[in-house]
């Protein structure tokens, strides 16, 4: 059965850890879908993974859209999300008619990366079809204003707020929230405050789902190799093994480890 917002609400109430990948193209997404992962993320991070640019600023919406449907193609019953890049959700208006092309491209929900400044444009999506995923942490599209690619919400005063911007997301109609690099007790924090099934990368074991890059986790991603990342290919046979090793590693919060998580 095909996997939807329903069923991720029903592994958190039933504690059951999810998986999440990103995929770019139909033969990745099939493997991946086939292994079992819930979701598929057409990530924005194709601008650095595809492209070589060194942040996710270029990508532009014709880029996602195309990557989107190359997905939906090979796609075999995962949830489709997709990122909405860099400045295409900067109003109101832009935000829908953005989101209506992924959605037309094949994808099941989009994400968004900000805090509350996103309330109107989340609800004004979610009132019109579209679910939405509110990316809160560290934020790529925000590099140039965070100074760089750094753990957010680590006194707590910044926790609180980000608690607190989590919180007003969902009210205001966000069905999943993305914690990227937050020290694991505030996202441990999160995931409890919030009913919306919380994904994490870089943010410890007690969110309810993972979520990594593909390259990251086959190992064959070149530079700096951040904290939260584990080389799944490196222990198995084949690209299919390695990501149904991730699968049952997510769901017996094997992955990640302490060594792959952020204290404080
Ligand atoms: O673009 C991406 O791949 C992402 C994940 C790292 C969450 O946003
Ligand atoms: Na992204």
């Amino acid at each position: 059965m095909a996997v939807t917002i329903n069923t991720l609400r029903e592994y958190k109430q039933k504690g059951e850890a999810f998986s999440a990948l990103t995929s770019y193209d139909a033969t990745f997404a099939q493997v991946v879908s086939e292994a079992g992962v819930d979701v598929i993320l057409i990530g924005d991070s194709l601008g650095m993974v595809l492209q070589g640019h060194d942040s996710t600023l270029p990508v532009t919406m014709d880029q996602m859209v195309y990557h989107t449907s190359c997905v939906a193609k090979g796609n075999r019953g995962s949830l489709i999300m997709a990122d909405m890049p860099f400045m295409t959700y900067g109003t109101v208006e832009a935000a829908l008619e953005n989101a209506a092309d992924l959605m037309r491209a094949g994808a099941h929900m989009v994400k968004l990366e900000g805090t509350d400044w996103m309330k109107e444009t989340i609800s004004a999506l979610s009132e019109r079809g579209v679910p939405v995923c509110a990316h809160l942490g560290l934020t790529p599209q925000f590099v140039n204003k965070l100074g760089g690619y750094k753990v957010q919400g680590r006194d707590e005063k910044a926790a609180e707020i980000m608690i607190e911007h989590a919180c007003e997301l969902e009210a205001a109609g966000a069905d999943i929230i993305l914690l990227e690099c937050v020290p694991a007790p505030l996202a441990a924090r999160i995931s409890q405050a919030v009913k919306a099934p919380v994904i994490g990368i870089g943010a410890g074991s007690d969110t309810d789902g993972q979520v990594l890059v593909l390259h990251d986790m086959l190992g064959v991603t070149t530079g700096r190799k951040p904290r939260f990342v584990k080389n799944f290919l490196a222990e198995t046979e084949s690209v299919q093994e390695a990501v149904s090793a991730y699968v049952k590693a997510v769901r017996e919060r094997t992955f990640p480890a302490e060594e792959h998580t952020f204290k404080a």
